[in-house]
């Protein structure tokens, strides 16, 4: 399949997704949010995808926001409709069966920042500037940003960030929480691709459902949540993956895993 607007790629079980417009700073236009629904269901079709790494094109941005130019002759109707097609792809992409990693390589703002709080696992380079500016524009975060990023750096930090509309620089992201590691720029999408790789490495049932597990238990009451995680843990025994990995350690050998 072919973008225009993104770079899709796939070396053994790691895809990669790069959002391809530097010129515009990888800004979020529909038509890049609607690519992007599309690349993450054509590459859940394909099994062989383990991980997937989300990053920008270029060496100064990540994705710097929802596209003003394009948001700015919007009325109310088309805003609501704009909303919803970065609410759609940010939610299948936190729904997908694998884990994904956003390799922040420059400015993450707004829609960006959004973005890559819809991945699983998130990594800076030195250069990156991350922030929810959408007040400067007299509007609020328009893609998840006022619910994702509270639930990961807390509320009175969230709101620090939204009502300022101030950019944090790399390392006091991870000092807030925001990412996990801050890395050198050259370093950043080799440490990426390495994660993905061990990722992809272990059982993609386990990944899978460890994920559902986080994503959807997150927001249920603890009894329930452990009730689910028991049920998902007893499933896993009915699978090839899970008799292949125990065989494996007692044989001492490595397992292979085919995901079913
Ligand atoms: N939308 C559209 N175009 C953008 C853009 C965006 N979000 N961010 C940058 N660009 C474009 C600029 O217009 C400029 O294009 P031209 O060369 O054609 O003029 C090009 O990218 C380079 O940008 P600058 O010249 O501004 O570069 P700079 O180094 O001076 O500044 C920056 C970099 C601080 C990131 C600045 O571009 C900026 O503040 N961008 C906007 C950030 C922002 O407000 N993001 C939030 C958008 S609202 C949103 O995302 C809503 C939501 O939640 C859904």
């Amino acid at each position: 399949m072919t973008y225009e607007t993104l770079i899709v790629e796939r070396s053994g079980h790691v895809g990669t997704i790069t959002i391809n417009r530097p010129k515009a700073l990888n800004a979020l236009n529909s038509m890049v949010l609607k690519e992007l629904a599309r690349a993450i269901h054509e590459l859940t079709d394909v099994d062989a995808v383990r991980a997937l790494i989300l990053t920008g094109a270029g060496d100064r941005a990540f994705v710097a926001g929802a596209d003003i130019a394009e948001m700015a002759p919007m009325g109310p109707w088309q805003a609501r409709e704009f909303s919803e097609l970065g609410h759609v792809a940010f939610a299948l992409l936190e729904d997908l069966p694998c884990a994904t990693i956003a390799a922040i390589n420059g400015f993450a703002l707004g829609g960006g920042l959004e973005l890559a709080l819809s991945c699983d696992l998130l990594y800076a380079s030195e250069k990156a500037k991350l922030g929810q500016p959408e007040v400067n524009l007299a509007v609020t975060p328009g893609f998840g940003g006022s619910q994702r990023l509270v639930r990961l750096v807390g509320k009175t930090r969230a709101k620090e960030l939204i009502f300022t509309g101030d950019f944090v620089d790399a390392q006091k992201a991870k000092e807030i929480g925001l990412v996990l590691e801050v890395m050198k720029p050259e370093e950043l999408m080799p440490h990426c691709q390495k994660v993905a790789e061990k990722i992809a490495s272990k059982g993609p049932l386990a990944i899978a459902k460890s994920k559902r597990l986080v994503e959807r238990g997150y927001d249920m009451p603890l009894r329930a949540a452990n009730r689910q995680e028991a049920e998902t843990f007893a499933l896993l025994f009915d699978t090839h993956d899970r008799r292949e990995g125990m065989a494996a350690f007692l044989e001492k050998r490595p397992p292979v895993y085919t995901g079913k």
